[in-house]
């Protein structure tokens, strides 16, 4: 079957992404050529991204996040925006992203697993007041809340758990799905990387720039731009 045959005859379809999503928004992804962890910088920014580094250098983090993070002015593209769509008509249960950016939200997605978290969520470690990333992003040096107490973005440092509700929504929704798109991810942060084998059904398909370990276990797979492809249905 087609792309085009598997999604007219779906109708719980479930789409699980990675940064290779918002590549066509502008936001680099972090293992490509170009990606994030790709760039020279003195501390990797697998360790400025991880739990312990935010505690122990919360400034340095700050400098990093502001300046790699907060990509606010990015738009959805034509693959954020065919998921909404999909939702709509009810052919779509969910999408689980492990993107933190929130341009599925700002497609018009309802049902979004944000697996990672998402930079539009910050809380108070003191009182538990909650900040939006534009708070954040107009600010310098670590931000504080009235209380006094730091502010953290709500995404999952490397380091840290994911949200049990997330988790347990994202398992179900793979679970009942009829068809699962992959797309945008290299599969290679765990646990995330891990659900995709909760999926039961036979339109198990792969759109993605690069190869993954998944490939060889997927009934279609296409290696190309997850915008233009979903965007030409
Ligand atoms: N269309 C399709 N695939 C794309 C596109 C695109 N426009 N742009 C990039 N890709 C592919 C790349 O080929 C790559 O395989 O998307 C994949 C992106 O992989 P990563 O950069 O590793 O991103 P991701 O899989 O989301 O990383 C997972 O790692 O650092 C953590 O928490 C971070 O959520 C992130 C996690």
């Amino acid at each position: 079957m087609t792309l085009r045959e598997m999604v007219d005859s779906s109708r719980r379809i479930v789409f699980f992404g990675g940064a290779g999503v918002s590549t066509e928004s502008g936001i680099p992804d972090f293992r490509s050529e170009d990606g994030l962890y790709r760039q020279k910088y003195d501390v990797s920014p697998e360790t400025m991204l991880s739990s312990d580094y935010f505690y122990s250098h919360t400034e340095e983090f700050y400098r990093f996040y502001r300046d790699k993070m907060l990509p606010l002015d990015a738009q959805p593209n034509a693959a954020h925006k065919k998921l909404a769509e999909w939702e709509r008509e009810g052919k779509l249960l969910a999408v689980v992203t492990q993107n933190i950016d929130g341009l599925h939200q700002k497609a018009g997605s309802k049902r979004v697993y944000e697996l990672h978290g998402s930079v539009h969520r910050n809380t108070c470690l003191k009182c538990g007041k909650k900040f939006s990333a534009e708070y954040i992003a107009r600010g310098t040096g670590v931000p504080r809340c009235g209380c006094g107490g730091v502010i953290k973005p709500d995404v999952v440092l490397y380091g840290e758990m994911l949200d049990d509700a997330t988790v347990i929504g994202a398992i179900d929704a793979i679970r009942h799905a009829d068809m699962l798109i992959v797309a945008g991810t290299s599969l290679t942060v765990y646990p995330a990387a891990g659900f995709v084998n909760d999926y039961r059904g036979d339109r198990l398909v792969l759109i993605n720039r690069d190869a993954t370990p998944l490939d060889g276990r997927c009934d279609l797979v296409i290696h190309g731009k997850v915008g233009e492809v979903l965007g030409g249905l």
